[in-house]
């Protein structure tokens, strides 16, 4: 394992709270890098009052000394890019080519890419639709695996070469969008203009961050990678078809960022203290009711990227297994656990059943229509969010934290009693400068 890095992924539907623990472990690193996904993430930050929600930029942005890589395996939109990076600055925030870094072999998201997202999505029948974040995800990986219909971030920063590809590509589009969706063409020119000026934007920021990070791991430069997502969207492991389109467990480090699987560090898997889920796909501990409704309202359970309500459910002790088997997480970190105070009586769910019998293995593409077995814990309604250590939770909150631990075989290093960098008790957690 490599000395001082740490990766950071979560082990459900996205939406864990993966900002707020990067922001706290990304002042003892000096990378922060993203390796997957793009701006279909949306990453909460609270510094004092202020609020960031980053989209593209790694959270690290907002420590001093931190150097921030959108690595090869995200999905880069330089547009939103420059709308939040300039947003960034606007509220005081430094960002220079010191501080961030993106990759040369990035995929750019471009606007055929979200135009599809919006048009296809739009065309399939109810039941079909995935429920993207149509931020033009699926369809910029899919063109980077076609290769002749891709542009890279290094295109970018060639003006011939990428008004020569928007040419070519926006001719095939425009063939295909008014064939199967009777679409407006889209105007080529238009959009050479913009991106040439978003590469003279953004170019000097464009470069070799594979080797920068190799040389990082070769000095034993702590690194924190930024995952994305959650386990249960990844496009090979998660419940297929209602997935992303990339690689966003602990497995997707390496290609996402290009540094050796030895390199990924302590995993740290970050899970909240019940379920939720935006957009469409099974959902088996799903509370499509009151109990669903109170959880929404007391985690102020919205999308970051799409404002959408997030549906809410039980902890799914048997799905978070298997995540944790798959990233290899050495650790957790439980976020939200403020927000179950007042619930009443409150469930895990730790197997499925299908026609009676107990599912003896995690299978994604078998969770449709299961029965959750679930086992059930005493709540508790004093306020946890001023808590400092593991002691001072109400005992109930502990066994809670505690039965975590066991279904899943793995300790509960940090626990996240609300939004704010203060309001994280640090328990057992083998993360270097914590514990
Ligand atoms: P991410 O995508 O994993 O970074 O998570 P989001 O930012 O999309 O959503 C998490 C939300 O929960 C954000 O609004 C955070 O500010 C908030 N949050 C994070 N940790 C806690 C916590 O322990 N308690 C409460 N109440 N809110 C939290
Ligand atoms: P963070 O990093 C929650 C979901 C979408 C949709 C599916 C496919 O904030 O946790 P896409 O636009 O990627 O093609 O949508 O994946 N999704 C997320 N859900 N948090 C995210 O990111 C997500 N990124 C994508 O809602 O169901
Ligand atoms: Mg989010």
């Amino acid at each position: 394992m490599s000395g001082r890095n740490v990766t950071v992924v979560g082990l459900q539907w996205g939406d864990e709270g993966k900002g707020k623990i990067v922001d706290a472990l990304a002042g003892h690193m000096r990378y922060v890098v993203r390796f997957c996904g793009g701006a279909n993430a949306g990453h909460t930050v609270l510094v004092g009052d202020d609020k960031f929600a980053l989209h593209l930029i790694p959270c690290g942005v907002l420590r001093q000394g931190v150097c921030n890589i959108v690595g090869n395996g995200v999905a880069f939109d330089p547009a939103t890019a420059w709308g939040e990076l300039s947003a960034l600055r606007d509220r005081g925030v430094t960002v220079t080519s010191e501080n961030l870094r993106i990759s040369t072999a990035a995929s750019v998201v471009m606007p055929w890419h979200k135009l599809q997202d919006t048009l296809s999505e739009a065309a399939l029948a109810k039941g079909k639709k995935i429920g993207t974040t149509a931020r033009g995800i699926g369809p910029c990986y899919s063109d980077k695996a076609n290769r002749t219909t891709s542009i890279r971030a290094a295109d970018l920063k060639d003006p011939a070469i990428l008004a020569e590809k928007i040419r070519s590509i926006v001719k095939i589009k425009n063939t295909i969008f008014s064939a199967l969706y009777d679409a407006e063409p889209m105007d080529a020119e238009a959009i050479v203009t913009e991106y040439t000026q978003l590469g003279e934007n953004l170019g000097d920021m464009i470069c070799n961050t594979g080797g920068l990070l190799r040389k990082a791991v070769a000095d034993d430069t702590p690194i924190l990678f930024e995952g994305g997502q959650g386990s249960m969207l990844d496009v090979d492991h998660g419940t297929y078809p209602f997935v992303t389109s990339s690689n966003v467990t602990a497995c997707g480090v390496p290609s996402g960022a290009g540094i050796p699987p030895s390199a990924v560090g302590q995993v740290v898997g970050l899970i909240k203290a019940y379920s939720t889920r935006v957009g469409e796909g099974p959902f088996p501990t799903e509370q499509d009711n009151e109990i669903g409704n109170a959880i929404r309202e007391a985690g102020n359970e919205y999308g970051t990227t799409t404002g959408r309500p997030r549906r809410c459910g039980w902890f799914d002790a048997f799905a978070v297994k298997f995540a944790v088997d798959l990233s290899g997480a050495n650790e957790l970190a439980l976020s939200l656990l403020d927000v179950l105070t007042g619930m009443g009586e409150l469930k895990i769910c730790t197997g499925y059943r299908t026609n009676g019998q107990d599912q003896e293995m995690f299978d994604p593409a078998a969770m449709s229509g299961v029965e959750c077995v679930y086992e059930t814990l005493p709540g508790w309604d004093c306020d946890i969010t001023g808590c400092k250590t593991f002691d001072e939770l109400p005992p109930e909150a502990q066994s809670y934290v505690n039965r975590v631990e066991e279904l899943l075989a793995r300790p509960v290093g940090l626990i996240s009693v609300g939004p704010e960098r203060d309001q994280t008790i640090v328990h057992h957690t083998q993360v270097e400068g914590l514990g």
